[in-house]
C-alpha cells in the first residue's frame, strides 16, 4: 500500500471522457448511457433510485440490462442459488471470474461488479490487489465488492489507489456467517448502529463509491444514507437507501427454500419450468414428441430403396 494519504477522487460524472487513441474503445460497445462508478456517485440526491440486481450468466444479465438496471452484481450469492452450497464461503476467484465473463458479454449499459470471495481479500493487501485485478483483467469487472467496515478500509482505499473503484458492503455479513454465529440483522441497538455509521463513514473516506446496506433497521438505513455522500443500496434496508439490490433468483422465484423477509417475488419461475419439463417428460413417454414438426425429413431426396443400400 502507498503512504497517499488524501481520499482517492472519482472523475466528474458531467465531464466527457477524454478519448486516448490508445485505448479507444470498438465502436459497438460505445454505449453513451453507459453506467460508471462516478455516474452512480452524481445519482446521490437526486431521488433517481439506483436500481441493482444479482445476474451470474449470459441470459439472466441480458434480461437484467433490458429491464433497465444500472449495476448488476455477480454476486458471491452464486454459491447459494446457483451452486447449491449452504453459505457463499465456498465460491472460489476463478467462478467468479468465469461468471463476470458471460455477465460482461450479455451487457451493455450496466455496471458490472464482481464480490471478492471469501479468502481473497482476507490476505494482504497486495494479495487483495492482485485478486481484485484478475476480476477486472480477467473478468472484465468495472468494480469490486467487500464486505466489512473500519477493519477493511485500508483494503478499500489500496483497491481505489490501483485504480479499482469499490463497492463497500456493510450490515449482515454473509461471509461473516462463522465469526458472527449466524445471519443477524445489524444496527437494533445503538452502540451497533453507531458502529454501522462509522463502518460506512470509513468506507466512503477510503474511497469506496456506494455502500451495500444489508440488514439493517430502515430508520437506521436512512440515517446512514443522509450522512453520506455517497449513495447507499439496500437490501432488506428499507425504502430510505439511494438504490435497492436483490438476487435474481429470489425476485423471479427461482430459489429453492423459504426466501428471507425482505424478499419480494415478482415471478414464480420455478414452477413454470418444472410445468415445462413435466410437458416434456409426458410428450417423450406418450411419442407425441418428436413430432414430424420436430424432425428432418430426407425421404424426398432419397432413392425409393434408399433403405437397401444401407446396410
Ligand atoms: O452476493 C450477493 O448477492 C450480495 C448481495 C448484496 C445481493 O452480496
Amino acid at each position: 500500500m502507498t503512504d497517499k494519504k488524501e481520499r482517492p477522487v472519482y472523475g466528474s460524472a458531467e465531464t466527457p471522457p477524454v478519448s486516448h487513441s490508445q485505448d479507444q474503445v470498438p465502436q459497438e460497445r460505445q454505449v453513451p448511457s453507459k453506467v460508471t462508478a462516478p455516474s452512480l456517485i452524481a445519482r446521490k440526491g437526486t431521488g433517481q433510485a439506483i436500481l441493482c440486481l444479482t445476474a451470474y450468466d449470459w441470459p439472466t444479465a441480458r434480461l437484467v440490462d433490458e429491464a433497465g438496471f444500472d449495476l448488476i452484481l455477480v454476486g458471491d450469492s452464486m454459491a447459494n442459488v446457483v451452486l447449491g452450497h449452504a453459505s457463499t464461503l465456498k465460491i472460489s476467484l476463478d467462478q467468479i471470474i468465469s461468471a463476470t465473463r458471460a455477465v460482461k458479454r450479455a451487457v451493455d449499459r450496466p455496471l458490472v461488479v464482481a464480490d471478492m470471495p471469501f479468502g481473497t481479500y482476507h490476505v494482504s493487501v497486495e494479495d487483495t490487489i492482485v485478486n481484485a485485478l484478475r476480476l477486472v483483467r480477467e473478468g472484465g469487472a468495472q468494480a469490486v465488492k467487500l464486505e466489512g467496515g473500519v477493519a477493511r478500509a485500508h483494503l478499500v482505499q489500496a483497491l481505489v489507489e490501483a485504480d479499482i473503484p469499490v463497492m463497500g458492503h456493510v450490515g449482515l455479513l454473509p461471509q461473516a456467517v462463522n465469526v458472527r454465529g449466524g445471519f443477524r440483522v445489524q444496527g437494533r441497538t445503538l452502540d451497533s448502529a453507531r458502529r454501522l455509521l462509522e463502518d460506512a463513514l470509513a468506507l466512503q473516506e477510503a474511497g469506496a463509491f456506494a455502500i451495500v446496506l444489508e440488514g439493517v433497521p430502515s430508520a437506521v438505513a436512512a440515517r446512514i444514507t443522509e450522512r453520506l455522500t455517497i449513495p447507499t443500496i439496500g437490501i432488506g434496508a428499507g425504502g430510505g437507501c439511494d438504490g435497492q439490490i436483490l438476487v435474481f433468483h429470489d425476485v423471479v422465484g427461482l430459489s429453492m427454500g423459504p426466501a428471507p423477509k425482505f424478499v419480494k417475488r415478482y415471478a414464480n419461475v420455478a414452477e413454470v419450468m418444472r410445468d415445462a419439463l413435466k410437458g416434456l417428460v409426458s410428450d417423450i413417454r406418450d411419442g407425441s414428441f418428436p413430432s414430424d414438426e420436430h424432425t428432418y425429413d430426407a425421404t424426398s431426396a432419397l432413392p425409393e430403396d434408399w433403405d437397401s443400400e444401407v446396410e
